[in-house]
């Protein structure tokens, strides 16, 4: 039998090249995407422990199934593309006039915004990643800290930051959290991910009235809005004068089990206008057009399904189950005497270990009960001493988790 001949690493420096130079902003990426990351541990750990029952509470994938008045929407879809009269090719790249006028009834009545500002993608990150087009490389950001790693990661290939600075953990030109006059472009989330906090309207006030004395815009991420019990806002728009200021980009998939189908949307007011005048919406359309050739029409027949009164309360009940989850996470780590946010008006809940680094305490949960956490200095410097705890889970594995959290920080 013929060994198998490995390339020693010298070999490998001397493998054929292409003359492309790599993406020096992408060089720029320090240690990869968080979620990969994570991965590459949970693959790690279940190679070490082969008969281990890993539980996932880690990078807040979905569990439970799609109500079926929404799959069988899909399903209905998918069945007329073969025939002549169901067929259909390339839609409109802003979505279907019907979803987008769903869309704007369901979760923008009465706050003026209208079926043509609403442009439907798949999914919100898609569209973090078109918005950063929109707006080049010579514009620069603010963030929340922690945060969802998307919106750094993308200023930093778009090449709006410096480069990573290894002792602070941030990267130049990227303000964390502190909003300063400098800043063009704040992504705002609300529920937050990772913290599971939600913004007050007094909050939000204050901070759509910074941007306006600013000239700044506001990216509002609204993808958990459906999980507040609060009475905070659902939507920036319900701030007065926002939509002179903010762009609010959403989500189906942490509604309706949509991570994997793929369907969310991005409203762009017509009011919101570049220092020069012009609309962002016309240049939003120009990327969209440019970039993407619409959400997949059975996604969207099942965005339709979605929005339909029966679709609604289908929705309801999965977020119910998530809601639900937290709270049992919450009351797990508070009866551990640990300081525990997040978890009433989000999927996330964001458990404080003072003194401690957020990956070490990763590691030590991971090792002791094989369940999958998250840092949170993953999510950015502020999230250092953190560590989040997903309610994407069946049932009995957030049961299962918990009793193992309690096995190893019962004293
Ligand atoms: C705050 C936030 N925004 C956007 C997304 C991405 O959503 P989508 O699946 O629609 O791309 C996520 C997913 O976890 C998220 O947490």
């Amino acid at each position: 039998m013929l060994p198998i001949l490995l390339p020693t690493p010298q070999e490998e420096n001397t493998a054929y090249k292409t003359q492309v130079s790599r993406n020096a902003n992408i060089a720029k990426l320090e240690a990869g995407y968080l979620f990969p990351e994570i991965a590459r541990r949970r693959a790690e750990h279940s190679q070490k422990y082969p008969d281990a029952q890993v539980i996932s509470l880690g990078t807040g994938n979905t569990t439970e199934p799609i109500p079926e008045v929404i799959t069988s929407a899909m399903a209905k879809k998918a069945h007329a593309l073969s025939t002549l009269e169901g067929y259909s090719g390339y839609g409109a790249e802003q979505g279907e006039k019907l979803l987008r006028a769903s869309i704007a009834s369901t979760f923008y009545d009465n706050l003026g915004i209208v079926e043509d500002e609403i442009f439907v993608s798949d999914g919100a990150k898609c569209d973090i990643s078109r918005l950063q087009v929109v707006f080049g490389s010579n514009v620069t950001m603010a963030v929340q800290d922690p945060s969802y790693p998307a919106y750094v990661d993308l200023s930093v290939i778009m090449g709006q930051t410096g480069q990573y600075q290894k002792d602070v953990e941030k990267f130049r030109n990227i303000e964390y959290m502190r909003c300063t006059p400098e800043n063009d472009i704040i992504f705002f989330c609300s529920p937050n991910n990772p913290t599971g906090s939600a913004a007050t309207r007094e909050q939000l006030t204050q901070l759509v009235q910074f941007a306006k004395e600013n000239g700044s815009i506001i990216v509002y991420d609204s993808a958990y809005a459906m999980y507040m019990s609060d009475d905070n806002p659902r939507s920036i728009f319900e701030i007065p004068g926002a939509k002179e200021i903010a762009i609010e980009t959403s989500s189906f998939s942490k509604y309706a089990g949509f991570t994997g189908v793929r369907l969310g949307w991005t409203v762009v007011p017509k009011q919101l206008l570049f220092s020069d005048g012009f609309p962002v919406a016309k240049d939003f359309n120009r990327i969209v057009c440019t970039c993407f050739n619409g959400a997949s029409n059975i996604s969207q027949a099942g965005g339709l399904a979605c929005l339909a009164p029966t679709g609604l309360k289908a929705m309801r009940e999965v977020i119910g189950y998530y809601k639900k989850n937290a709270e049992i996470i919450v009351e797990t780590f508070e009866s551990l005497g640990f300081k525990v946010y997040g978890g009433k008006n989000a999927p996330f809940v964001w458990v404080h270990f003072p003194g401690r680094s957020s990956w070490d305490v990763f590691s030590e949960i991971l090792e002791k009960t094989h369940v999958v956490t998250m840092p949170g200095s993953g999510f950015g410097p502020g999230g250092e001493g953190f560590v989040r705890v997903s309610a994407f889970g069946h049932r009995k594995n957030v049961l299962e988790a918990c009793e193992r959290f309690k096995q190893l920080y019962n004293i």
